[in-house]
């Protein structure tokens, strides 16, 4: 049963460590807080991903499509795809009782537990993907976009890499993860060569209150 005050109390903290772009910290909070975060997310109204599943079955039509969940966690997102149809997934996550309530799900192949960051992840294969899919990555502490590059490393060539970002316009937490700044990026790895931001789905990223953008880029 969830106890959503507790969930809120704790919040607080996680979004103090965000503020303060504190990555050891927000994945603290995670290994302490997983079962919480399991048990409240249904309650608190988050609506993101939602919204990213709904980019995936307009983006991604072929159910045996091959896909990394990055930023897994409980394996909220997985399970949304096993509903829809998807099979064939793997999870990276950075905390391990995140991820050892999704292992509980039995929705993924292999479970990888490692930071993500601007460093290569060994643990995953490279060019292996047609789908790299992140709902609630990109954030103040966990993972910034100078990271994309590096996740999309594991993307087929042609596959899609579909995630949220949430739009705070203003708010001090906005400031390395807007999208105007994302959107500049985009420009400069299309330039290059890289990838392509092919769409931007507008949505909600909790309570129909903040807005949020769902982004797809496609790997040249
Ligand atoms: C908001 S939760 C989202 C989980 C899941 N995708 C969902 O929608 O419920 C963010 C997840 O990102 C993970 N995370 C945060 N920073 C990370 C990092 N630098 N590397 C790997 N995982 C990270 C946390 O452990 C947490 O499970």
């Amino acid at each position: 049963m969830a106890d959503l005050s507790k969930y809120l109390e704790q919040r607080e903290k996680l979004k103090s460590y965000m503020e303060n772009e504190a990555n050891r910290d927000v994945l603290c909070w995670y290994e302490e807080n997983a079962q919480l975060y399991e048990q409240s997310f249904h309650s608190f109204g988050f609506e993101y991903h939602k919204t990213v599943m709904s980019a995936v079955l307009k983006h991604v039509k072929d159910k045996n499509s091959r896909i990394l969940d990055c930023g897994a966690g409980s394996g909220v997102i997985g399970e949304m795809l096993v509903e829809n149809g998807y099979h064939n997934m793997d999870a990276l996550d950075g905390s391990k009782s995140m991820l050892d309530i999704a292992k509980g799900k039995n929705i993924y192949d292999k479970l990888v537990c490692a930071t993500i960051g601007t460093k290569p992840i060994e643990a995953i294969e490279t060019n292996a993907y047609d789908l790299i899919v992140s709902a609630g990555l990109f954030a103040h502490g966990a993972v910034y976009f100078e990271s994309i590059p590096v996740l999309m490393e594991h993307l087929k060539q042609g596959g899609y890499f579909i995630f949220d970002i949430a739009d705070y316009p203003g708010e001090k937490i906005n400031r390395l993860l807007s999208i105007q700044r994302f959107k500049g990026l985009a420009v400069e790895w299309e330039k290059k060569g890289f990838c392509r931001l092919i769409s931007e789905e507008r949505g909600f990223h909790s309570h129909q209150a903040h807005p949020n953008s769902i982004m797809t880029l496609h790997k040249m």
